[in-house]
């Protein structure tokens, strides 16, 4: 699919669906010639096909993934970083320093992921407005478990007990404890909050705050920020955000730059928020360090404007999969433009799409334990692709090409289907419809971009808003 202009090497380090969407997204290149070396975490059926050379890194070891892009380096013009572990751990600075390849990525410096409580500071410094109310529990600083409950009961006194309790560092959404969803007791939410303590992470409680969620994403080369369509990702397991918090069970992205439930007002205070923090880290100039996908933030639209919720250095799964495929623009081009410094803007096409993630029978304790057959068959939604044509893209995450071509399943969120249409509605159509035609043991959420789960966030927004 690749075009036949100038060979371009790109090494994809890659963990679940976020990465083939990617590559989807290199091969469509129609400038480019791309040749794909990928460090992948297991053999994704998507990412071997497209591969010229694929390298299994299960535990995504930076110096495992250098020694591979060493032994490559001749054909590599540059590298890509999906997941958060490699930038966290120093990918960007390894590979550069020892290959000379330059990547898409934060330096481990601008990594800000890595702590949730230096990002509640940062965000603290540059705009207080949109940070909730916060304290810090430094697991050094208390002698016995009683010095603790009486320091956290004390902040539970001034918030009135409505707090979510996170752990200082990434959870991939899945560590964090908030009242009235997680617990209902001041006994359970120090269950929780001792549970991480325990294990010897500081612990940031914060201020619930109460509203609707969305998700805003922007490439950076390091002068600039071009911020990409706003998503709504889905982060319980079950429909009617029932269950345990998951890495995200689906999204959906609409026409516009910003979700039916928020204003092009409130997308524009979002960017103007973000701008504030990239000028911050960036200092007078340009910072090179934050090239890539600095700032995926995590955004509570409330009753009193904007929170951020979270800051991750990375591209969201599944919310950059609502993006890449109707980047209007070239990908390689993209990225060439974030290393040389000249990327302003990227544009999309104005069109809706809709996230759909088949997970295994035992994700987010749908069942308790699953020991039945894993293999997962792809032929009947690829099948789909004579009625869909490319507003069908289906991108295999947690799941393995076996020696024999057959694939399986496993732990993890297994495949996502990507619907593309001119409405949001439309677009659910072509993901569900592609999720119903994967044959295996697997399930997922049926209500991601209902328009029952859509009206009701509008509502929520106009009681919120008064
Ligand atoms: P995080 O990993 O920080 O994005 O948190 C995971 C999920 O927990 C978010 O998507 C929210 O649904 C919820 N959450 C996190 N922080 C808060 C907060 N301060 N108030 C309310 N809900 C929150
Ligand atoms: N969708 C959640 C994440 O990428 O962290």
């Amino acid at each position: 699919m690749s075009g036949e202009g100038e060979k371009v090497g790109v090494l994809v380090i890659s963990y679940g669906s976020r990465a083939a969407a990617m590559i989807d997204a290199l091969c469509r290149s129609e400038d480019y010639n791309v040749r794909l070396f990928v460090a992948d975490k297991q053999r994704n059926p998507f990412n071997v096909a497209h591969a010229e050379k694929h390298v299994v890194i299960p535990d995504l070891d930076v110096e495992k993934i250098c020694k591979f892009v060493e032994a490559n380096k001749n054909a590599i013009d540059f590298g890509i970083c999906g997941p958060e572990k490699p930038i966290i751990a120093g990918v960007r600075d390894l590979i550069e320093r020892k290959t000379g390849v330059p990547m898409i990525c934060p330096t481990k410096q601008y990594a800000i992921e890595e702590s949730k409580v230096a990002q509640r500071y940062l965000i603290e410094k540059c705009c207080p407005e949109a940070n909730p109310r916060f304290k810090v529990f430094h697991c050094t600083d208390y002698k016995t478990v009683t010095d603790v409950k009486k320091a956290v009961w004390s902040f539970l006194d001034e918030m009135g007990d409505e707090v979510a309790v996170k752990p200082d560092k990434p959870t991939a959404g899945k560590g964090v404890g908030v009242w009235g969803d997680h617990f209902t007791s001041r006994e359970q939410l120090f269950e929780h909050f001792w549970s991480i303590f325990e294990s010897g992470s500081d612990v940031l409680v914060e201020e619930k705050v109460e509203g609707e969620e969305s998700s805003f994403q922007a490439f950076c080369d390091g002068k600039r920020i071009s911020a990409l369509p706003d998503t709504r990702d889905y982060k319980r397991a079950f429909d009617n955000d029932m269950g345990p918090n998951t890495g995200g069970m689906g999204s959906y992205m609409d026409k516009e730059d910003w979700l039916p439930f928020v204003t092009k007002r409130d997308r524009e205070e979002e960017e103007k928020l973000v701008q504030r923090i990239f000028n911050e880290l960036r200092g007078n100039g340009e910072n090179e360090g934050l090239r890539g996908i600095p700032f995926y933030v995590a955004f509570m639209h409330t009753g009193e404007g904007s929170k951020i919720l979270e800051i991750n250095s990375r591209p969201g799964d599944p919310e950059i999969m609502n993006v890449m495929p109707v980047l209007k623009d070239d990908f390689v081009d993209v990225c060439f433009r974030m290393i040389e410094g000249t990327l302003s803007r990227v544009e999309c096409e104005k069109k809706a799409t809709v996230v759909t993630y088949a997970v295994p029978m035992d994700y987010g304790d749908y069942r308790k334990s699953y020991s039945g057959d894993r293999s997962v068959d792809l032929s009947g939604v690829h099948a789909l692709k004579e009625i869909y044509g490319d507003n069908l893209r289906v991108y295999p995450g947690s799941m393995e090409l076996r020696e024999d071509g057959s694939t399986y399943a496993l732990g993890s969120r297994v495949v996502c289907t990507v619907g593309i249409g001119e409405t949001i509605e439309e677009a659910r159509e072509i993901s569900l419809d592609g999720i119903r035609s994967i044959d295996g043991a697997l399930w997922n959420r049926g209500d991601i971009a209902a328009p029952h789960y859509i009206e009701r966030s509008i509502r929520k927004m106009k009681e919120l808003r008064g």
